[in-house]
């Protein structure tokens, strides 16, 4: 079964593009039918996909209430404490009521044992496929970045970390009747599916998602993280909006994840003309030592406030230009073995090098090239077992030739 990501419209499995609207069409399909009911919803068609599960679309078959329906895949949820623990952050973030966090008014579990939960639906799209799409205003960015701020800083407020800040999870809704506004999707899921640290899943190849979000103490699994862990993910997307790619950039999610341990991001300003005041924020969001970050949303909303007051022009000349998201082609489709899920990097070495920023605009390819490969993929271990297979298979070799 294929599906096309425009129009939800499902084909069979030879089909290529969508004769709707010409659209090439994703594999997966739609295993929730239209027509299927999800609790008081119907399903309407497919929204979309992501690491953790599938979004479709629905209507409540008497008021005609649109909602969007998450299914979390069967896999990912470990236990039945995991989903309490959920309902109640998702019962916690709704009572904040913040206009810039999504609605989340139904949960439940389907025949087959999937877990769901159901949202409102929005008109829109992802600051991940906005990005993509292409550069985005100084004012609008001010404009996201703000609201962002200010729905983390409710949820901080209430001790309810998200734990999977990125742009996929930041939704710029675009309405048909007034303004644009963010709602930040996906509280309490990264939890839901990880663990009450955030930390990887610890199932034999379980799919973590991108790790380019992930903060130290996350990749760690530390018992500790807290809010100032969604304050190193902010400055990942800060890093990334204002110099056009995420800091670790590897085809290998394991080598990305010691990075975040090990190695100190390039500096912005060497990758595009980043104001020092902006740089510097973005370098303390990043520290790898929770305690000399910004200690609040609030603190990064004033700091940011200053930054947009005092050099909007220097802002507009790295913000113009190309779309400028190249995450996706630097980072490869891998899952995680279970040797590397949490607690393996607790062993990593404490002291930060610099990865070299790499040339700015030459591609995904050359800019991978240039950050360097260090940490546990070039560890003197994995150097050993390499050289051992080589002279296994030449011992190997020379047998069956002696023979
Ligand atoms: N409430 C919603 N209304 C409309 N579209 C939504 C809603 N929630 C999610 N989407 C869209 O559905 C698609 C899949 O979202 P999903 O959250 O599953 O993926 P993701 O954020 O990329 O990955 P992850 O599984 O790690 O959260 C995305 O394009 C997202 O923007
Ligand atoms: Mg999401």
């Amino acid at each position: 079964m294929r599906y096309c990501q425009q129009c939800g419209q499902l084909y069979a499995d030879g089909a290529t593009f969508c004769t709707q609207d010409g659209q090439p069409l994703h594999p997966g399909g739609l295993d929730l039918e239209p027509g299927t009911m999800v609790g008081e919803y119907q399903v309407t068609r497919k929204v979309g996909a992501g690491a953790m599960g599938d979004v479709f679309a629905g209507v409540h078959p008497v008021i005609g209430k649109r909602v969007a329906i998450k299914v979390l895949k069967e896999t990912l949820v470990a236990d039945q404490t995991m989903v309490q623990r959920f309902v109640q952050e998702a019962r916690a973030v709704n009572a904040i009521g913040h206009p810039n966090i999504i609605d989340v008014f139904a949960f439940g579990q389907l025949p087959d044992g999937r877990w769901y939960f159901v949202m409102e639906l929005l008109e829109g799209e992802s600051l991940e496929d906005l990005l993509a799409r292409r550069a985005i205003s100084v004012d609008e960015t001010r404009r996201y970045l703000e609201q962002v701020c200010a729905a983390l800083g409710a949820a901080h407020a209430e001790g309810i970390v998200h734990r999977d800040l990125k742009p996929g999870n930041i939704f710029i809704a675009t309405p048909r009747h007034g303004a644009t506004y963010v709602k930040v999707l996906d509280f309490g899921v990264a939890k839901l599916i990880r663990g009450a640290e955030g930390a990887l899943s610890l199932k034999t190849g379980a799919p973590i998602g991108t790790p380019c979000y992930m903060s130290p103490e996350q990749v760690r699994a530390r018992r500790d993280v807290d809010r100032r862990s969604d304050i190193y993910s902010f400055g990942v997307i800060l890093f990334e909006i204002f110099t056009g790619r995420v800091p670790f950039m590897h085809p290998s999610h394991f080598q990305v994840l010691s990075d975040h341990v090990t190695e100190l991001p390039p500096v912005p300003s060497s990758i595009r003309p980043v104001p020092p005041r902006l740089e510097s924020l973005i370098l303390r969001c990043l520290a790898k030592d929770p305690g000399s970050r910004p200690q609040s949303m609030r603190d990064v909303e004033v700091e940011l406030a200053l930054v947009f007051e005092n050099e909007a022009r220097e802002l507009r000349h790295v913000l113009g230009g190309e779309s400028t998201n190249r995450r996706m082609a630097a980072v490869g489709e891998v899952v995680v073995p279970q040797a590397s899920a949490s607690g393996a990097f607790e062993s990593a070495q404490s002291g930060a090098h610099h990865s070299s920023p790499g040339p700015p605009a030459e591609g995904a390819t050359s800019q991978v090239a240039t950050v360097p490969r260090r940490g546990l993929l070039s560890s003197p271990a994995w150097l050993a077992a390499l050289v051992l297979a080589g002279a296994l298979l030449i011992a190997g070799v020379i047998f069956l030739v002696r023979r």
